[in-house]
């Protein structure tokens, strides 16, 4: 049995928040992340590694085992909904919230709902839920110039501050899920591995605690 735990990290925001919390959980890398280009650092615990991947890249790693635990933003895991992996610590980070929105005071449109968004399995789902049918539009950035440019007339996107939505003529409408960036854990690897993993889990949930 491979006796390394490896530990997938989103890259970009969610970086920036979990370095501090896993330093405070004993494990640093004994290189800068930051200013590195590599994507691979050994850590101040010899058996644990960290690798640093795209975000939305993160469930599949953790899924097959290649990595053992990640940190991902619930609308990533959302949208992956992958059924390898645990859930098991809400990391209170990069917390925004998944919504719809549209542009300011234009009426529904008549006829099928056309939605913009790069989460299109959590739209499908939603809109499913509710029975509204929709066309759904996958774009994979600036979803805020589909309706715009009358590409669509919704948009599923993150809102924090709603400056984004604003400066654009939008405003939120629906709330589909609060966000933050959430510990998975490979199925496999938590029985394979409980023994390097649950106390991780364990010193990661008190400093999580304690920021409270
Ligand atoms: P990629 O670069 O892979 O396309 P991305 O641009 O969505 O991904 P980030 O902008 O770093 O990557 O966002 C990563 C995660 O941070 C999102 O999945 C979400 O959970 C959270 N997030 C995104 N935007 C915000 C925001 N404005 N405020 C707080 N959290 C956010
Ligand atoms: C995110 C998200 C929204 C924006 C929301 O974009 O995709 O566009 O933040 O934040 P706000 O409500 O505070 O304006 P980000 O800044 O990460 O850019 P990117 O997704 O295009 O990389």
């Amino acid at each position: 049995m491979d006796q390394k735990l490896t530990i997938a990290l989103s890259k970009g925001r969610i970086l920036d928040e979990t370095i501090p919390l896993l330093r405070d959980a004993g494990i640093e890398a004994l290189e800068d992340i930051k200013s590195s280009r590599k994507l691979i650092f050994d850590t101040s615990q010899a058996h644990v590694r960290l690798v640093i991947i795209r975000a939305t890249d993160v469930p599949t790693y953790v899924a097959y085992g290649a990595a053992d635990i990640g940190v991902a933003g619930k609308d990533v895991l959302m949208e992956a909904n992958n059924q390898n992996l645990y859930e098991p610590l809400d990391l209170g980070i990069a917390r925004c919230r998944l919504m719809t929105a549209k542009p300011v005071g234009r009426e529904e449109a008549a006829g099928r709902l056309r939605v913009a968004t790069k989460f299109t399995n959590i739209t499908k789902r939603y809109y499913a839920e509710q029975g509204r049918q929709v066309d759904i539009i996958k774009l994979y950035g600036a979803m805020e110039l589909a309706p715009i440019l009358n590409l669509a007339d919704r948009i599923v996107d993150i809102v924090d501050t709603g400056k984004t939505l604003k400066a654009n003529g939008l405003e939120p409408e629906e709330l589909i899920a609060p966000i933050s960036s959430r510990l998975v854990v490979c199925k496999a690897s938590m029985k394979m591995k409980y023994a390097m993993i649950q106390p991780l889990l364990e010193r990661l949930g008190r400093v999580v605690q304690s920021k409270k």
